[in-house]
Order: structure tokens, then C-alpha cells, then sequence
């Protein structure tokens, strides 16, 4: 059984072929017209959206050696994202899947991010999370730890108050005067400087939820103290801000996932979404799986942000359960 899988929630416009659980081809068109803006621009996103749809989606069913005919289900991102985006991936699918006569499979994009763990692809040796496991979701809208309990059963036991860490990173880089989206440099540049350069504040929040603004403030305050004495700060400490940044996120990320794992006493614990792409959280799964005897779970960089194999993996978990969706069904900005 071959699904067509489609995501476009925010900036990228991704398409996937899976054969089952087996990836077959997975094609992104990033927009890169959003970098002068600092930031994605609704309007622009989904006119590119409109641009891309069609040759990436050609683009995923040539590579998969398939033809539209051989394909028994589309499954497309339903929400949450930005409307516009959204709108322009639900419409095509349903099109799509309309004209072709097969089932249509909505998918829930956070769902995707944690299933991404289930992507299998040709060939490879592949371990899986057994249920049930911890997820550390974190990305440019959500900062979360979810309990997966089963490939439909997630319950998310902990959630940003305020901002995500993705979207502090980025506010952050953009003070620095760094490019968009900021995350993906100050990676780059934190690993040339001093994680313990510089001290900035950590929020404390009761139970498993987490704040970001507290810190972005922070960030941003000892910043303008400090350019007053050298108005070249930034360019004078760029590695050492980028790595002292880097490391606060990421202990306030494990912080609350320690405490998550000693509470429920599940050790399997995995990482989803655009910021687990981070070289310095990655290293702290590692040292956290050495140091607690925690089983952990990296996605490859290519499931890390948004794209159509991990909306193909969970379609296809709902494929199996017969759990179609109705042309009528409406695309969702937020979750209810
Ligand atoms: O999951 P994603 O592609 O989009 C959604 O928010 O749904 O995540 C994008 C976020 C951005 O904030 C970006 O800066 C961050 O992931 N990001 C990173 C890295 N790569 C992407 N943050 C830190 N280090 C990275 N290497």
C-alpha cells in the first residue's frame, strides 16, 4: 500500500512517499523568502505553498518509481499552523485524493514530530521506542514532554507557559543582529565558544511546564547593559553569548524531563522536532542516557524539522485503524 503524504503548516512545502511504514521518497521545498523579514511572513508562506505544491508532490512520487495511480491513501497535516499555509495542503489532498478515489487520512503535525521515530526506510537496521515512552517536542511553537502511550494515545504532561525554546533562540539571534532562523547558527557558533561565559535567568515553574520569555528578557537586558560600556559586544562575544544561550535552553529542557522520567519511571526517552536538530541537546540526551541509564531516541536531522515522511508514518498508523477523514473536514490553526 503506497500513501502520499502532505505537509504544509508553516514554511515548508513537503511531500512523501511511504510503501507501508517504508519511506520511499521525501521532497521539501524551503522558502526562503522569509530570511529578509526575520522571520515567516503568513501571506508570502502561502503563496509559495502554492507555488511548490505541485512539482514537489510530482517530485516525491517520481522518486518513490510509482505512479498517482499506484497510490491507496493521501494523508495531509490538518493543524495546528499557520491557516493560509494550511489551507493550501488540505485543499490539494482532498483534491487530490478525491480525484483519485482513495481515502484521505488527516494528521494532528505535533503527533507527526513524535511518531517520526517510527520512519523506517529501506534496508536499515532501525531501532523504535516500545510504548510507553517520553518525548521532548521541542520547536519554534511548542516546547512540550508528551507520554506516548501508544501510536493514537499521547498525553502531553508538560507545555511552555509562554514562549517556545525555538522561538527564544530565534529572539535571540535576532537581537544579536544573526540571520533567520537563528537557531541553526547560534548551534554553529556556540561550538566555538564558552558555555559558561555568561549567566542568564531560569524561570521556575512548578511541575513539568516550562517558561522561555523570562530568559529571551534576561537576554536581552545584559545585553543592552553590556553594549553600553562596548558597543561591539555582540561581535566581540558572539561564540561565547551563542554557547552560554545554548546552554541555559537545554538545561531548562532536561531539567523538567528529569523530573518527568524520575516521576514516571520510564527511561525511554526521545527528542522531536526543529530544536532536537541542536548539537548541544543532543550531546545532553547522550550524557543524560550514560549518566541515568536512560534508552534515548535522536531523530536523523532530515525528521528533525517539518516534513512529510513523519505526516506519511502517522497516516499510515491511522491507515491501518481505517481511521479516514471527511472532504468536509476544516484545517485548524490551534489545537482546540
Ligand atoms: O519544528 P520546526 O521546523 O518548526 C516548527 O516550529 O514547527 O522548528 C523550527 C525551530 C526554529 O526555532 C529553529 O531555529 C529551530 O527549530 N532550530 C534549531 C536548530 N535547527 C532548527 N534550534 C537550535 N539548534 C539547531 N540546530
Amino acid at each position: 500500500m503506497y500513501i502520499l503524504a502532505i505537509e504544509s503548516s508553516c514554511d515548508d512545502t513537503s511531500a512523501a512517499v511511504l510503501q507501508d511504514d517504508i519511506l520511499l521518497s521525501n521532497v521539501t521545498a524551503s522558502q526562503a523568502v522569509h530570511e529578509e523579514y526575520g522571520g515567516v511572513v503568513p501571506e508570502l508562506a502561502s503563496r509559495a505553498h502554492q507555488q511548490n505544491i505541485v512539482p514537489v508532490v510530482d517530485a516525491a512520487i517520481r522518486r518513490a518509481g510509482i505512479k498517482k495511480e499506484d497510490l491507496g491513501a493521501v494523508a495531509f497535516t490538518r493543524g495546528p499552523g499557520l491557516m493560509g499555509s494550511l489551507l493550501v495542503g488540505v485543499s490539494f489532498a482532498k483534491g487530490f485524493a478525491r480525484s483519485l478515489g482513495v481515502p484521505m487520512i488527516d494528521v494532528n503535525h505535533l503527533q507527526g514530530h513524535v511518531l517520526a521515530h517510527f520512519i523506517k526506510e529501506k534496508d536499515e537496521d532501525h531501532r523504535q521506542p516500545t510504548f510507553p515512552f517520553l518525548c521532548l517536542l521541542v520547536s519554534g511553537g511548542n516546547s512540550q514532554i508528551v507520554r506516548v502511550n501508544s501510536y493514537k494515545d499521547m498525553e502531553i504532561i508538560g507545555a511552555t507557559i509562554d514562549d517556545a525554546a525555538g522561538e527564544c533562540i530565534d529572539k535571540c539571534a535576532k537581537v544579536m543582529g544573526l540571520g533567520y532562523p537563528g537557531g541553526p547558527i547560534i548551534d554553529k557558533l556556540a561550538r566555538e565558544g564558552n558555555p559558561d561565559a555568561f549567566e542568564f535567568s531560569k524561570p521556575n515553574i512548578k511541575g513539568y511546564d516550562y517558561s522561555f520569555s523570562g530568559l529571551k528578557t534576561s537576554f536581552l537586558y545584559h545585553l543592552q547593559d553590556w553594549q553600553q560600556d562596548d558597543p561591539d559586544f555582540v561581535e566581540h562575544h558572539k561564540a561565547d553569548l551563542a554557547a552560554s544561550l545554548e546552554k541555559t535552553v537545554v538545561d531548562i529542557l532536561m531539567k523538567k524531563l528529569r523530573l518527568a522520567v524520575k516521576d514516571t519511571g520510564i527511561r525511554q526517552v526521545a527528542v522531536a522536532g526543529g530544536v532536537s536538530a541542536n548539537t548541544g541537546l543532543r550531546n545532553a540526551f547522550r550524557d543524560h542516557a550514560w549518566r541515568y541509564h536512560w534508552t534515548i531516541f535522536i531523530p536523523k536531522f532530515s525528521y528533525t524539522t517539518d516534513n512529510a515522511a513523519m505526516i506519511g508514518i502517522t497516516g499510515y498508523f491511522k491507515y491501518l485503524d481505517k481511521d479516514f477523514a471527511s472532504i468536509d473536514l476544516p484545517a485548524y490553526a490551534r489545537m482546540a
